[in-house]
């Protein structure tokens, strides 16, 4: 059939039903009995609601009657007779396409609400939201998360964000007025609000997390809560509504230190608790996956460039700002490989596993960065100081910081064919320039350093 709804057979399984409408491009599916005729309409967030409310994924969907009823006939059409409190009630329940059944009831044909208009002349009051997939991206306000709300919502994505916002307010507020975004000021922690902002999603995406080695010492019980209890508890929620497909933001920080070139398969040795925090969550959510959950874990090198929420405790971002304001480079230790990623190119492969088949990116672990981008600290201090004209660079040779790894990132281009558009020397020019125009007046400010912000002061 031409059109985008799919079809259900009232005695399969809920979990079935939101499974075919998960791979249909719409997000409802037609329900009829076995003899064709049709029985009414089902959301696939009706159908999550049902299991969050204790039905079990193995009862057919004909145990709970479909809400949406609305259907045309010949007659009516050619009548031109619709009823106008069901046009407005359509457009209310989001409905775009409508069946027009035979006259034993089933589905002869499928019209959508602008055809109706065009070729019979039936003017809806309105026509509802698009077939948009809605995702809910938690810790979406972040440095990584508000660079990816924006190219999700350029891609024709509904974003919800479910932020605590503790690096302030300032990195969504340009996307204010955007029909496409909700945003919930919440805590991750709190079982109340997560489950809420979960209704009607048909993806997940976890960024939030006290982030970096540094961030995690002064805040361990936090660090334990966010990334290990609630990052749980959230993946646990999603799969028992069957949001299947869940991506977590992992970190290479998980390999620690390793000499070969480490791929998925390579032994994890974390040198941090946040790397221990990571690897315990990766471990939790991968276990819970399986046909109807399918996590995607993404370890992403170090990212680099600018961000509507700046992070100035990121290796190539530190030096760069350096670089303006002190007129110099220092480099501590030196030799340590660093995989590194511009942090829009990340933005781009959570976009494509977001659109991918989830067969080829379900329950698997990607590294995410690219071969090429494998560097030694004192490299990107030699490529940084060469782009802005020749900054002088200063050796210290204590090395404060144990994490040496290169990183295989070729599983994420064969699956993906992803190769990244960034370069370290075109982010530190762009850096170096919002901070001589202005753009970013104070580099000091602790909101750029996540290991020095109180989350009590904005
Ligand atoms: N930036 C990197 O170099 C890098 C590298 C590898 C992996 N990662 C991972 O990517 C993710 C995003 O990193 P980032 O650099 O954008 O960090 P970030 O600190 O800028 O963003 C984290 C966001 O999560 C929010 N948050 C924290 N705790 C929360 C809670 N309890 N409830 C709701 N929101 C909460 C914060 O307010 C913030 O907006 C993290 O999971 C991080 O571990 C980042």
């Amino acid at each position: 059939m031409k059109y985008p709804v799919a079809r259900v057979e009232s005695r399969t399984s809920i979990q079935e039903a939101i499974r075919t409408v998960e791979r249909s491009p719409f997000d409802r599916a037609f329900v009829v009995d076995p003899a064709g005729v049709y029985l009414g309409c089902v959301t696939i967030a009706d159908l999550r609601r049902l299991l969050i409310s204790g039905a079990r994924g193995e009862e057919p969907v004909e145990a709970y009657p479909p809400r949406h009823v609305h259907k045309l006939t010949a007659e009516l059409l050619e009548g031109r007779e619709l009823d106008e409190r069901m046009m407005s009630g359509m457009e209310l329940e989001g409905v775009r396409y409508l069946p027009v059944v035979d006259a034993e009831g089933k589905i002869a044909d499928v019209v959508s609400l602008e055809e109706l208009e065009r070729r019979y002349g039936l003017r809806p009051a309105a026509v509802g939201d698009g077939p948009g997939r809605r995702v809910l991206v938690v810790g979406g306000a972040g440095y990584l998360g508000s660079v990816l709300a924006r190219k999700l919502l350029s891609r024709g994505f509904r974003v919800r964000i479910l932020d605590s916002f503790i690096y302030g307010h300032r990195s969504l507020q340009p996307l204010a007025e955007d029909r496409g975004l909700e945003i919930v000021e919440g805590d991750l922690r709190h079982i109340p609000t997560m489950v809420a902002t979960l209704a009607d999603v048909d993806a997940v995406v976890l960024l939030a997390a006290i982030v970096g080695d540094p961030a995690s010492k002064v805040r361990p019980i936090e660090t334990f809560e966010t990334n290990v209890l609630a990052a749980q508890a959230l993946a646990s929620a999603a799969r028992l509504q069957q949001v299947g497909r869940f991506l977590y933001a992992s970190t290479c920080s998980v390999y620690g230190v390793g000499s070969a070139l480490l791929d998925e398969e390579a032994p994890l040795n974390p040198v941090s608790l946040y790397a221990r925090s990571k690897i315990e969550t990766e471990k939790i959510i991968l276990g819970m996956g399986g046909e109807y959950f399918s996590p995607t874990i993404l370890r992403m090198g170090t990212l680099y460039g600018l961000s509507p929420r700046m992070r100035f405790d990121l290796v190539v971002n530190t030096m760069s700002m350096k670089s303006f304001v002190d007129g110099r480079i220092q480099v501590f230790g030196g030799g340590q490989w660093r995989p590194l990623l511009g942090v829009e190119d990340a933005a781009e492969v959570y976009a494509r596993c977001l659109e991918a088949d989830l067969g080829k990116v379900g329950n698997q672990v990607f590294n995410v960065g690219s071969d090429a981008q494998n560097y030694r600290i004192e490299e990107v201090a030699g490529i940084i100081s060469t782009a802005l004209g020749g900054i002088p660079i200063h050796r210290d040779h204590s090395n404060l910081d144990a994490r040496d790894y290169r990183v295989s990132f070729a599983k994420l281009s064969e699956t993906l064919g992803f190769r990244p558009g960034q370069t370290i020397a075109d982010a530190a020019r762009a850096i170096v320039a919002s901070l001589r125009s202005g753009d970013i007046r104070n580099p000091a400010q602790r909101i750029y350093y996540n290991h020095f912000f109180d989350s009590t002061e904005e």
